[in-house]
């Protein structure tokens, strides 16, 4: 076995005891127990194990995938009348069509790193990939960035109608919430509660839908730093952001952690984009599977058109070491987290 270290935390008097045994989730165990024990952090002390972050992504990716599938079944719920055919399958087009499926990965190891790895946290985590999605449907409609590729798939408005692609968007939202309601999602229902506020917060008017909007108002403005930062860190930074902290949410971390680590997923939020952003003017549409070289020509307020590629690639490079930064309280526990952050800056689609 390997030699561990063991941290006391003081502060965490209560729970159950919670111990996740699978692969990578074992370098941390954690005993809450009853009032008068201490929540203990046990990691291993000799981390030589280097991830096979595309493996690791890969196996996530599979479990987000299972749970999305189910979700979007032909099958009415109770309280619910009926599925119409077409709608689950524009749905299921928009929603299960190979996405990276970074942000539930982001809520599932976030999770991970304070100990809580459940089925409830995949959940969540899979109510979060679906307001994503309803975000790209919506995103590339006619009246908005009018693109007809999607990860290597015609769009949903053009497998299928607009006014489908429309309906899906809403139904795909509205589907998230019920999804996070679910009491399987966590015992205690002020946490559900907590999660639902914070992800509409993050989804809608103050959130990634206010952000489009600043994105669509400012085609063909100029637009100065501040304001693209405030139209990126709402429009893609919100689900992002709320990735990091929902799972320090649904593990029951300290406050203080809770706001280190939606710090954190703001700094990655930002850094998402501009790698986004980058990708357009330099990637092909084959790797990316959408559309490139739009952002230029649709007169998208980015850094990259505002400051070129090579500061911009600084800039990005800053806010990894950032990242980075913010995880070392953390040490060894956060070695996914951090290879995420790597990922975002490297990644080639
Ligand atoms: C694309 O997000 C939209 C942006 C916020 C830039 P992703 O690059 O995560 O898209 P998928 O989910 O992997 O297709
Ligand atoms: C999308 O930003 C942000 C969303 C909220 C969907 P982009 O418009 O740059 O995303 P892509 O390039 O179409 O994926
Ligand atoms: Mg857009
Ligand atoms: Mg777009
Ligand atoms: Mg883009």
């Amino acid at each position: 076995m390997d030699r561990i270290k063991i941290r006391h935390r003081p502060g965490h008097t209560t729970g159950t005891a919670h111990f996740s045994n699978s692969s990578l989730d074992d370098t941390a165990i954690w005993f809450q127990g009853n009032p008068g024990f201490q929540k203990v952090v046990v990691i291993r002390l000799e981390h030589t194990v280097t991830i096979d972050l595309k493996q690791h992504l890969s196996t996530r990716a599979a479990r987000i995938e299972a749970v999305l599938t189910s979700l979007l079944d032909g099958a009415a719920l109770p309280g619910e009348t009926a599925r119409p055919p077409r709608l689950v399958a524009a749905m299921r087009h928009g929603a299960l069509n190979g996405g990276k499926r970074l942000r539930p990965v982001l809520m599932i190891e976030t999770a991970a790193m304070f100990g809580r790895s459940d089925d409830g946290v995949v959940q969540a985590a899979c109510a979060l990939e679906l307001v994503h999605c309803y975000s790209l449907v919506h995103d590339d409609l006619p009246a908005m960035d009018d693109d007809d590729l999607r990860r290597g798939l015609p769009t949903v408005h053009k497998a299928y109608d607009e006014a489908s692609a429309i309906l899906a968007g809403d139904s795909l939202l509205t589907l998230a919430f019920d999804v996070v309601a679910e009491e399987t999602v966590h015992e205690d229902a002020g946490v559900r509660l907590r999660l639902s506020r914070d992800l509409a917060r993050a989804s809608g008017l103050g959130g990634m839908a206010g952000g489009q909007m600043l994105d669509l108002e400012s085609e063909h403005r100029a637009r100065s730093e501040d304001e693209i930062r405030l139209l990126q860190s709402m429009k893609t930074g919100a689900l992002l952001r709320y990735a990091c902290r929902a799972g320090a949410v649904l593990a029951d971390a300290a406050e203080d952690d809770i706001d280190r680590l939606t710090r954190f997923g703001e700094v990655i939020g930002l850094a998402f984009q501009l790698a986004d952003d980058l990708l357009d003017v330099e990637a092909s549409p084959e790797t990316m599977g959408k559309a490139t070289g739009k952002d230029a020509e649709a007169g998208k307020a980015t850094l990259v058109g505002l400051w070129g590629i090579e500061k911009t690639r600084a800039e990005l490079n800053r806010l990894v070491k950032e990242a980075a930064e913010l995880l070392k309280p953390f040490d060894e526990r956060a070695e996914v987290l951090a290879a995420l952050a790597s990922y975002i800056v490297s990644r080639t689609n």
